[in-house]
């Protein structure tokens, strides 16, 4: 007995869990040039905190979404009951007055092309007539832009009585119990049917051959990647990066405890060993967590690319309180400054590069990819699930938009009279700093897991 636990121990020591989750995530990550500790320097100890800071601001708070679209692709069982699942949404007192009324002047764009300057502007000055001159100009010009064709998600409608606001700080992305069958269900047909990934090829790993899988699978399926353009790989690895992100939060934020006189969320080791410990995944998990990297570099790139539209003297991170207002821009474009100074940004140029046709098609196809992805999102069962999907999708989605969309944000006017030909939506410029939020936190706490589990052995 006594040999065995020390033949165990030995064992361990040699071959630590810690190893085994991140012996190959160091170094370089493929296609782009960049490593592992660069990112992790880089965001722990410089941009982290900055982020958080502003997360915590009302206007990033507050996030208007529709959790009760119905699913367009198979019935969803609800899971009100599991009571994790709860979103609790807003009242209205409870999200400030500028907020509301900024979302109010959205018009459809038929609306637009009817109504003429002077009534919509009585129409805005209706909702609050404590609007200035120029915060009216500003939200006019927003309200009137449309951009459907360049989107990369469904963007909800806000002004629908479906849409609620929510406050993200009092709903964490953490465990709530729902997994199993349903659960892998979305994942399931995110990669199954929008990857372009034909049925032929087995992904490894797939939840009920788990015994089966012989590595064979993993072969085929890696050099079927391998065998993709850049762009489709690219693509495959930032649904896998959202993928492990997620289940970090879930492994970070566990139900530890549930007792009628205590709940206590924290961290659970062996979760996230489940996800991540390339033995207990035949090799997977390294892989899920360099796919991580590669998504904070995307969104990281694209914040980046973002800078000139958020210096538009017009823009303002309205809620209604000015001096608030003028220093959360100030910090946003502190944090956009910093994102820009990142030595090791990721080229985006090489994307869509080739034959000019082929590559818009391309890109039409990622984009159509992407939105049926967002669609799927209505179809989670869980709520807070639900909740966290969508904004994560519509933070990414808004990056793709941003990423492509670059050379007309360089060109983006500097007097307020033009049209911009860039726009964003208040609803994708939460998403997408809130998604980066996550991806951000999930680099921070594998650092914490990192720990965690050296003190194990
Ligand atoms: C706002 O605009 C109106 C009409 O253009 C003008 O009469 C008014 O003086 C302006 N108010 C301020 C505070 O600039
Ligand atoms: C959208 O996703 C659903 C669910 O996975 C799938 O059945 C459908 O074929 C997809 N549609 C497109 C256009 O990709
Ligand atoms: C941690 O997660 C595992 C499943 O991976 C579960 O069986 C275990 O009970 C959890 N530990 C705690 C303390 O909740």
């Amino acid at each position: 007995m006594k040999l065995l636990f020390l033949l165990l121990f030995l064992l361990q020591v040699f071959r630590p869990a810690q190893g085994r989750c991140f012996c190959q995530v160091t170094g370089d990550l493929d296609d782009c040039a960049c490593d592992v500790e660069t990112i992790d320097r880089f965001n722990n100890n410089q941009l982290f905190n900055k982020l958080q800071t502003l997360l915590e601001s009302d206007y990033f708070r507050f996030y208007k979404v529709n959790l009760n679209k119905a699913c367009p692709f198979w019935t969803v069982r609800s899971h009100c009951g599991l009571r994790d699942c709860a979103v609790k949404p807003c009242s209205d007192n409870e999200v400030p007055e500028g907020i509301r009324s900024s979302s109010h002047s959205k018009y459809s764009a038929e609306a637009n092309e009817q109504l003429d300057e002077c009534e919509q502007a009585e129409h805005l000055g209706a909702v609050d007539v404590s609007l200035s001159n120029e915060t009216r100009e500003a939200l006019l010009k927003w309200s009137k832009h449309d951009d459907e064709a360049q989107r990369f998600c469904v963007v909800d409608d806000e002004a629908s009585p479906d849409s609620q606001y929510v406050d993200l700080l009092l709903n964490p992305e953490r465990f709530t119990g729902y997994k199993g069958p349903e659960a892998w269900q979305i994942w399931n047909s995110i990669y199954e049917e929008n990857c372009f990934k034909p049925f032929s090829i087995k992904r490894p790993l797939i939840p009920n051959s788990y015994q089966s899988s012989s590595g064979s699978e993993a072969r085929t399926f890696y050099s079927w990647l391998e065998g993709q353009c850049v762009e489709k790989r690219a693509f495959y690895r930032l649904i896998s990066g959202l993928h492990a992100s997620i289940n970090i939060h879930l492994s970070a934020r566990y139900l530890l405890d549930d007792s009628w006189f205590q709940r206590k969320w924290g961290h659970n080791v062996s979760e996230f060993r489940q996800h991540f410990d390339s033995e207990l995944t035949s090799g997977e998990g390294p892989k899920r967590l360099r796919n991580l990297y590669f998504l904070y570099l995307i969104e990281l790139r694209a914040l980046a690319k973002a800078l000139p539209f958020f210096q538009q003297p017009s823009f303002k991170l309205y809620t209604g309180r000015p001096e608030e207002d003028q220093n959360h821009k100030q910090l946003l474009l502190d944090l956009l400054q910093l994102a820009r100074s990142f030595p090791l940004h990721f080229d985006e140029t090489s994307l869509f590069a080739g034959n000019k046709k082929e590559a818009a098609k391309l890109k039409e196809d990622i984009r159509l990819a992407f939105l049926n992805i967002s669609r799927i999102m209505d179809c989670v069962g869980c709520f807070k699930c639900r909740l966290w999907g969508k904004l994560q999708t519509q933070g990414l989605g808004t990056a793709l938009k941003v990423l492509f969309s670059a050379q007309q944000i360089e060109a983006l006017p500097k007097s307020s009279n033009q049209r911009p030909s860039f726009q964003l939506s208040r609803q994708e410029i939460v998403s997408l700093l809130n998604a980066f939020g996550r991806i951000s936190t999930s680099i921070r706490e594998l650092e914490n897991f990192r720990s965690l589990l050296a003190e194990k052995r």
